[in-house]
């Protein structure tokens, strides 16, 4: 190239990279850490999920009633696909939270999945069915709220099947108010958080 050609070419702006909005926020919900909870009689532990999950994760929704698993999925889904299995143990695409009872079995996952809108997740929240309506749900629900807050999102979406009517009023008297999906049978719930850290608004 001759020294005339590459002047030029220096003059030629290079065009700038946006600053990528969405990774600050993914790094900072990242480091939510291992959490011990009471609940209704027990000390649970919600973690991080891991590559190493995969089996206990399959398990887990074994141990699930089809309602349980057709309320979490909007399907008659019996175990997580590789795909999803994928999205739910790489923090690369969300924050998920394994939650184990003091014997160690896997009894919930929950979670925060990361969307194309930078500062909105989605929420996802499975507990088995024999730790049901002991608190872990409700729990893990505030701590990963109090999370997205912190790590400074905007917005946390549930995508709830309508009749799942108990789900609905849960999640709006935690501040959510439900929106159209688009689907008739699905409410989303919207949690409008607030940036300074107070928790949904
Ligand atoms: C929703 C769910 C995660 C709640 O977990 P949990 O540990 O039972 O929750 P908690 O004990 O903290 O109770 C919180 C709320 O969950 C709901 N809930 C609890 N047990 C429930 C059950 N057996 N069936 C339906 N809803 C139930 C209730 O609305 C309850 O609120 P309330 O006590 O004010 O009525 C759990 O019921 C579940 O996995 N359901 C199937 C999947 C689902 O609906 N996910 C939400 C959409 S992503």
């Amino acid at each position: 190239m001759t020294e005339l050609r590459q002047a030029a070419l220096s003059q030629i702006p290079t065009p700038r990279t946006p600053p990528d909005e969405a990774e600050p926020l993914r790094a900072a919900l990242r480091r939510t850490p291992l959490t011990r909870i009471p609940v209704d009689g027990a000390v649970v532990v919600a973690r991080p999920t891991a590559a190493t999950d995969r089996d206990q994760i399959g398990d887990l929704h074994l141990r699930c009633s089809d309602t349980t698993r057709y309320h979490r999925y909007h399907c008659g889904l019996r175990q997580p696909t590789a795909s999803m299995l994928d999205h739910m143990t790489d923090r690369a695409q969300g924050l998920y939270l394994a939650v184990h009872e003091p014997e160690g079995q896997m009894v919930g996952l929950c979670g925060l999945a990361f969307t194309r809108s930078p500062r909105t997740a989605e929420l996802g929240l499975l507990v088995a069915d024999a730790w049901q309506g002991r608190g872990i749900g409700r729990a893990v629900c505030e701590l990963l709220l109090a999370s997205a807050t912190t790590a400074g999102y905007a917005r946390v979406m549930a995508h709830v099947v309508a009749e799942n009517r108990r789900v609905v009023a849960f999640a709006a008297g935690l501040g959510a108010r439900p929106t159209a999906s688009g689907d008739p049978c699905v409410v989303s719930m919207v949690f409008e958080l607030d940036a300074h850290g107070g928790g949904p608004v």
